[in-house]
C-alpha cells in the first residue's frame, strides 16, 4: 500500500538518513531500502562511531552516492556539504538515534556532519532511539526527547524487548518497517497536518485483569499496541493525548498521559475521572466483560478434581460513556472479532450508540492482537459503506482512523450550524 504513495503524482522525495553509533546501525539498511522501494531517493550521513558498527560503503552501495561522515574528509565532493546537503532533503531520518546525538539534538550542538546538518535542515525531522534501558530512562535522555518533541521532531519510540547487551527493557530500535510508515506519513503530510490541533483524545488501551486470588487472575491477548499508536498519532496532528492503559507488553509514546491501571473496574474510575476534559473518547482497551463474583484473600488452594468460577458482569465503559455524552463529544469503539467481523461491529456500532466502530477480525495470524500490523474496516454512523483497509502498521491504521474523526468532527459542525441558524430564522 505504501509502496506507491511517495511516486504517485509527484516528483520523486528527498530523504538523508543520519546513522549514529549503535549496534542497531545495521538496521538503517533495512530502513534505508524501504525507503526507496516506497519511491524515495536516500543519502546517507553517519557519525564516526556509526563506522564502527558498520562500513559506509555498505551505504554507499545501497544508496548509490556518497555517504558523508565528516564533510572536511579530502575525499568528500562537496565543500559546504552540511548545508547543500540539509537544505535540499524533504525529510531527515536518524535511524539509530543514540543518547548521545539525541542530547546533541537537543541542545543545538553541532560538532560534526550529521549534527550541523540537524541545525541547518527546514525538513520534518523523524528520529528512531536506540539504547540500553537504564540509558533510555534516564531523566537526562527523557528531558532530552522531551526537547526534541517540543522542537517539532517526530519520534519512533523503541520497543521493549532483549538487548544486545543482555538486559530486558525499552530501547530496541522500533521495526524498520515501523520507522519507514513513519517517515513515508510524514512526506505524504509535507509533515504532520496539525489537524487535530484543539481536540483532547482519551483513549483506553490494553487487557485488563481481573484477579482470582494475590497471583492469578483472568485477562485477554491485548498487547495494547493499536491505543498507543492511536495515541502517537493523534500527538504528531497536535491534540492532547490521555491514555488509560490497561496490561501493556508496548511503551508508551513520550508526550502522552499515561493512567495505569489493571482492573476494569479500576479503568471505568479512571476514564470517568479524566472525560470531562475529553473531546474525543476512543475505547481501543480490551476490557473484561466478566470478572469472578469474589477475590479469595489468599492463593486457592486445589481441592477435588475440578473448580467452579462465579463470575458477574463488569460495567461497560464504552457504553456508558456513550450515553452520558454531552458537548459534542464523539465516541469512537473498537470490535475484536473472530467470525462475522462486519456484522457484529454494525450491531455494536447501534446498540452502544457510537459515532464510528474500528473493526478487526483478531482470528487473524498476521493481524490484531499483539501484531505490529492490522487489517481495520471502519464503520461511522453516519457513512454510507464501511471504509476496509488493507494490512498496514498499526501507526497508518491509527492515521486512518483519526482521518475519520477529523471527518466526523467537520461533519458534526457542519450539521450544529445548520441548525442554529435554522433556530435563528425560525418565526418566534
Ligand atoms: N468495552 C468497554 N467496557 C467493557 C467491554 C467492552 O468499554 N466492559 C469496549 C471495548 O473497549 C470496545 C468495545 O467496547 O471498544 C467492544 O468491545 P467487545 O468486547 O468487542 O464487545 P462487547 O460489547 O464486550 O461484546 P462481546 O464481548 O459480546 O462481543
Amino acid at each position: 500500500m505504501t509502496n506507491n504513495r511517495i511516486k504517485r503524482g509527484s516528483e520523486v522525495k528527498k530523504v538523508a538518513l543520519g546513522i549514529s553509533g549503535g549496534i542497531a546501525a545495521y538496521k538503517a539498511a533495512e530502513v534505508l531500502r524501504g525507503l526507496q522501494r516506497a519511491g524515495c531517493s536516500v543519502r546517507v550521513a553517519m557519525t564516526k562511531r556509526a563506522c564502527e558498527f558498520i562500513q559506509p560503503l555498505t551505504f554507499r552501495t545501497l544508496s548509490g552516492s556518497h555517504v558523508i561522515v565528516d564533510d572536511y574528509a579530502p575525499d568528500n565532493p562537496d565543500p559546504i556539504a552540511h548545508i547543500t546537503f540539509s537544505q535540499t532533503v524533504d525529510l531527515l531520518v536518524v535511524a539509530p538515534a543514540t543518547a548521545n546525538i539525541i542530547a546533541k539534538f537537543a541542545n543545538g550542538v553541532a560538532d560534526d556532519f550529521l549534527t550541523s546538518t540537524y541545525l541547518a535542515s527546514t525538513a520534518p525531522v523523524l528520529i528512531a532511539p536506540a539504547m540500553n534501558p537504564t540509558m533510555w530512562g534516564h531523566p537526562a535522555t527523557q528531558r532530552n526527547l522531551s526537547q526534541l518533541r517540543n522542537d517539532g521532531v517526530r519520534i519512533v519510540e523503541p520497543d521493549a524487548g532483549e538487548m544486545a547487551c543482555g538486559t530486558i527493557g525499552p530501547g530496541r530500535l522500533n521495526d524498520p518497517e515501523r520507522i519507514v510508515a513513519a517517515a513515508l506519513e510524514l512526506l505524504d503530510q509535507g509533515g504532520m497536518v496539525q489537524d487535530l490541533a484543539g481536540e483532547r483524545l482519551l483513549i483506553t488501551t490494553g487487557a485488563t485483569r481481573e484477579e482470582l486470588d494475590p497471583v492469578r487472575f483472568i485477562s485477554n491477548r491485548s498487547s495494547g499496541r493499536m491505543g498507543f499508536a492511536v495515541a502517537e498519532a493523534a500527538l504528531s496532528r497536535g491534540a492532547e493525548v490521555s491514555v488509560v492503559a490497561g496490561a501493556t507488553s508496548v511503551n508508551s509514546p513520550y508526550g502522552v498521559r499515561v493512567a495505569r491501571v489493571l482492573s476494569a473496574d479500576e479503568m471505568h474510575e479512571a476514564v470517568m475521572k479524566e472525560l470531562p476534559k475529553a473531546t474525543v473518547f476512543i475505547s481501543a482497551a480490551a476490557v473484561a466483560d466478566y470478572r469472578p463474583a469474589q477475590r479469595a484473600a489468599t492463593k486457592i488452594k486445589k481441592g477435588g478434581s475440578s473448580l467452579v468460577l462465579t463470575l458477574e458482569r463488569t460495567r461497560d465503559i464504552l457504553g456508558e460513556v456513550a450515553s452520558a455524552r454531552t458537548n459534542g463529544l464523539l465516541v469512537i469503539g473498537f470490535a475484536a472479532e473472530t467470525n462475522d467481523v462486519l456484522i457484529n461491529a454494525q450491531e455494536k456500532l447501534r446498540a452502544k450508540n457510537l459515532d464510528a466502530i474500528v473493526a478487526n477480525d483478531v482470528a487473524r495470524v498476521d493481524a490484531g492482537f499483539d501484531s505490529t500490523e492490522n487489517a481495520i474496516t471502519i464503520v461511522a454512523r453516519d457513512a454510507q459503506g464501511p471504509l476496509e483497509f488493507p494490512l498496514m502498521s498499526k501507526l497508518e491504521a491509527a492515521h486512518r482512523i483519526l482521518d475519520e474523526i477529523v471527518r466526523l468532527r467537520a461533519t458534526s459542525k457542519t450539521s450544529a450550524d445548520a441548525s442554529a441558524s435554522a433556530r435563528q430564522t425560525e418565526p418566534k
